[in-house]
């Protein structure tokens, strides 16, 4: 069967990931989690006291872009690739609020995501991908077949990560998770360099009404009806 791309781009806890890895797992194509490299960018900047909570030394990151080494390996006993900084295991550590409250910023640095479009456009060179993140069907994959738009409330949004997150043990109030998701969207929307926007030929899906299996057979029909074209 002819192998595609496919790219999902969309709003923060959309459910994304979950339905790419869901959809890679079905059609036996690769995964791409590109938040969690911008995640893994600004761990690092955490880890070395670039970024605080109240400043960003842009340029010390700049300056150490190549001394970060980003990968990812499957972990068979959870069913996906895992992210390793450095050749340490870092999956849980980026998921943080901590994190999550950091990325926008990172995430705005050019070089930054100079460094990052290049690795993705690589693992996707021989087609065969899901990959989800902001920019995919604009940036990364412009040309890619099937390009998906997603989107739900930011209640809704909210909701599933504060149960994600207090599911993993972590102390967080829904409060905080919404007004985390509210900036994400406002920094991710407007930041100068490949800011979230639909494609034009994106087809957008809103999964606030959606039951993961409703979502996922809609999403597998559109694989399969790009795949069959
Ligand atoms: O998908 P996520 O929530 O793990 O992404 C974390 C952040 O990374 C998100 O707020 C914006 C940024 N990001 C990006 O700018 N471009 C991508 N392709 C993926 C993520």
């Amino acid at each position: 069967m002819k192998k595609i791309t496919i790219a999902i781009d969309g709003y923060s806890s959309t459910g994304k990931s979950t339905i790419a890895k869901e959809l890679a797992n079905k059609l036996g194509y690769v995964y791409v989690d590109t938040g969690a490299m911008y995640r893994m960018v600004s761990l690092f900047a955490m880890q070395n006291g670039f970024i605080t909570s109240d400043q960003f030394d842009e340029k010390q990151l700049i300056s150490h872009l190549e001394t970060i080494d980003l990968g990812f390996v499957f972990n068979a006993e959870v069913g996906f690739a895992e992210a390793y900084l450095n050749e340490e295991n870092v999956e849980r550590e980026i998921r943080t609020l901590d994190v999550s409250n950091y990325v926008s910023k990172v995430a705005a640095v050019s070089e930054v995501r100079q460094k990052l479009v290049k690795i993705q456009k690589k693992i996707g060179q021989d087609k065969g991908v899901v990959m989800d993140g902001r920019d995919i069907g604009t940036v990364v994959f412009p040309d890619a077949e099937l390009k998906l738009f997603m989107t739900a409330s930011a209640n809704t949004r909210a909701q599933r990560r504060f149960d994600e997150l207090i599911a993993k043990g972590e102390q967080v109030s829904f409060e905080a998770i919404l007004e985390n998701v509210v900036n994400r969207d406002h920094e991710d929307t407007t930041r100068e360099d490949s800011p979230l926007v639909k494609a034009e030929d994106a087809i957008e899906v809103d999964n606030s009404n959606l039951t993961k299996e409703e979502q996922f057979q809609l999403i597998y029909d559109l694989a399969i009806k790009a795949i069959e074209l």
